[in-house]
């Protein structure tokens, strides 16, 4: 059992805690701190969680085997200095890095299924995928909230949702993106950070795909994947991940036969358990999640080649 210690207990660090509380045989969380203990009190007792007075406590701590940080972006580097200097294993939330990175998406068990339909040839070559993440984040927080601060979330909502699309697409694909071309504005507030961003991408295999994320609209997120026998879409409005995949499939026999999409349904899974489940069993044996040079990494230089983009109103090479 991995006893690990939640930072940042806001919604998605809580979102975290209540994945694995008492659930889990394999990671716990123990201990925590939070900008605002007072806000985060109610919350810990709850669920059996000792309040740090602060991260240097929580870092001094034998008793802590792992950090969990859901902190605002800029502090995740810092963070994850410290937290290796302590000899913390450590989980960072997303955009970022070269250590296990809350990328849930990975773990949702409809996109397992299109990456093995890829990899085992039944979708063929893969030729372009599209995808969206959008949403009100922007009408969601106070002027004043870090989220519409634009140094913590460059390129509207890349950060906070368009980096999930972009690791999706390097997750199906197996091949890293070699060129971008961004556009981004802010259409709505006359403060905050961009709301309506759109990507082209090639990817270094040769396929292509698209990506557009919108901040101030409802809810929703799609990924379509396309490839030379048919397709495969994933999505949904509710939720943050699905459990459905739609695929069809060009009939070989007479190309020209319209085919029904199929509905695939898989088990209801939280993807958020499965990914610290992951970051505990790779702790406890001691094994690093992430490689130089890997997705996580390839994802930050996407990102930063996205923002210079859309500012430079040029295509990037990466
Ligand atoms: N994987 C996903 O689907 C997903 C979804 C949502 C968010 N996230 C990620 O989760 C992270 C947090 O986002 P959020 O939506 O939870 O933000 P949030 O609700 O604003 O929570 C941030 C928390 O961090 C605290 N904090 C600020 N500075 C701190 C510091 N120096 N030390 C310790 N705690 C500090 C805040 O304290 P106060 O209470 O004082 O403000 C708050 O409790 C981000 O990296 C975000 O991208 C991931």
């Amino acid at each position: 059992m991995i006893r690990a210690a939640i930072v940042g207990i806001g919604g998605w660090g809580r979102n975290l805690v209540a994945a694995v509380q008492g659930r889990s045989e394999q990671i716990r969380f123990v201990a925590g701190a939070t900008r605002t203990p007072e806000k985060a009190a109610d919350f810990c007792r709850q669920h059996g969680i000792s309040l740090a007075a602060s991260y240097d406590e929580l870092l001094a701590d034998r008793a802590i085997d792992a950090v969990v940080l859901a902190t605002p972006h800029s502090q995740h580097c810092e963070q994850i200095i410290a937290a290796a200097r302590a000899g913390k294993h450590v989980f960072v939330e997303k955009p970022l890095g070269l250590v296990a990175v809350g990328y849930n998406w990975r773990f949702q068990p409809a996109l397992v299924e299109a990456r093995r339909m890829l990899e085992d040839a039944r979708l063929g070559k893969l030729l372009h995928i599209e995808g969206n993440f959008c949403g009100p984040s922007a009408y969601r927080f106070a002027r004043e909230h870090w989220r519409h601060d634009p140094a913590e979330v460059p390129a509207g909502g890349m950060t906070g949702r368009g980096v999930h699309v972009v690791d999706a697409m390097l997750y199906l694909a197996g091949s890293p993106i070699g060129s971008v071309f961004a556009q981004s504005d802010r259409l709505v507030h006359d403060f905050g950070v961009d709301d309506t961003t759109s990507v082209l991408f090639r990817l270094r295999s040769g396929a292509t795909a698209y990506l557009g994320t919108v901040i101030a609209t409802a809810e929703t997120w799609r990924l379509q994947i396309f490839g030379s026998k048919g397709w495969v879409q994933v999505g949904d409005v509710e939720h943050l991940h699905t459990w459905e995949l739609q695929r069809c499939f060009i009939d070989p026999q007479d190309v020209t036969r319209k085919q029904r999409p199929e509905l695939v349904t898989f088990p209801k899974t939280s993807t958020e358990r499965a990914e610290l489940e992951h970051f505990a069993k790779a702790a406890a044996a001691r094994r690093p999640l992430a490689v130089p040079g890997g997705d996580e990494v390839h994802n930050v230089a996407v990102l930063e080649a996205i923002v210079r983009s859309a500012r430079e109103g040029a295509r990037i090479h990466l």
